[in-house]
């Protein structure tokens, strides 16, 4: 199976027929990676200067903004340069969500925009912890914002210029990835999920949901003979390109390259076309347990 599904967009805002986003919406859910190598986000002669690594904290791996507060995060920059860094990143807020709405109409309205971020650090060569190495295989779980069966969608620019690709690597699927990690997994407790939530390492309870996703992504991680053997994909994404993926469902490492946009984006399960290729449902179904709250408060993500 071919990872990527190619759409040769060219334009952030640019219509597409019917029969395009219906065959979009069926690749990404389906875990493919929706590919597209002719959509450059440009930058301006100021912005280019703000790719400089040096502007990113130390031990930060990205500068994140948050499109509610329009706040940016992580950054070591001039007054000036954060305006400018605020600009760019609302501006691929915008272009990310309005790409998103175009590709999938079915998830207007339903979807919920998270952080974005300006990936600026080489990532090969960077020194972390195993869980934040994210050159190792891994399905996406966030240990502090559960997301209790949200999906995370992911949309993602190379904007280097200097010609410079970022290399990713993909697994297996994610069906195979749980049925491999869930026998390592121990249920999680109720008091559990309230003293995490009491002692606010978690912003929200952690359902059974995020508490398998955190050990399926930490497992993995941990797991090098894992690493080593299982079969991958290489991949190699261009400046001028960008791609969407739900990075909860595809395994994936980012193995090098440097200069990325991001921006996150929540998905309710019930805004799926195919729940039934969902992380949720498929964790459910192996487990034969509900994994999520029902209720809106503990799962909503911030
Ligand atoms: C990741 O989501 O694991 C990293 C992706 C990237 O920065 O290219
Ligand atoms: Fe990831």
């Amino acid at each position: 199976m071919d990872i990527l599904k190619n759409i040769p967009m060219t334009h952030w805002d640019s219509p597409i027929d019917n029969k395009t986003s219906e065959e979009a919406v069926h690749a990404l859910e389906h875990g493919k990676i929706i590919f597209l190598p002719g959509l450059n986000f440009s930058l301006n002669e100021d912005e280019i200067q703000l790719l400089s690594p040096t502007l990113t904290s130390q031990k930060r791996k990205n500068i994140s903004f948050n499109p509610l507060t329009l706040d940016v995060q992580g950054d070591m920059s001039t007054a000036e340069q954060h305006i400018q860094l605020n600009h760019l990143m609302q501006r691929y807020s915008q272009k990310s969500l309005g790409l998103v709405n175009i590709l999938f109409p079915g998830y207007q309205q339903k979807i919920i925009p998270g952080r974005a971020s300006l990936r600026t650090v080489e990532i090969s060569g960077r020194n972390s912890s195993y869980k934040k190495d994210d050159s190792r295989l891994h399905v996406d779980s966030f240990s502090s914002t559960p997301v209790n069966g949200r999906r995370i969608l992911r949309v993602f620019s190379n904007i280097n210029q200097n010609g410079v690709a970022r290399i990713w690597q993909t697994g297996e699927s994610f069906k195979t990835v749980a049925m491999r990690f869930i026998p390592q997994i121990q249920s999680i407790s109720a008091i559990e999920q309230h003293l995490l939530r009491l002692f606010k390492i978690t912003k929200t309870v952690r359902s059974a949901y995020d508490h398998f996703m955190l050990n399926i992504h930490n497992k993995m991680k941990k797991d090098m003979a894992y690493q080593e053997s299982v079969i991958k994909t290489t991949l190699t994404l261009p400046p001028q390109s960008s791609w969407i993926v739900y990075t909860d469902q595809v395994s994936h490492a980012a193995i090098s390259g440097v200069g990325v946009l991001e921006q996150t984006f929540y998905l309710p399960p019930t805004a799926l076309h195919y729940p039934e290729t969902s992380p949720l449902h498929i964790l459910e179904e192996l487990l034969k347990q509900p994994l999520v709250f029902k209720h809106k408060q503990a799962g909503s993500t911030a």
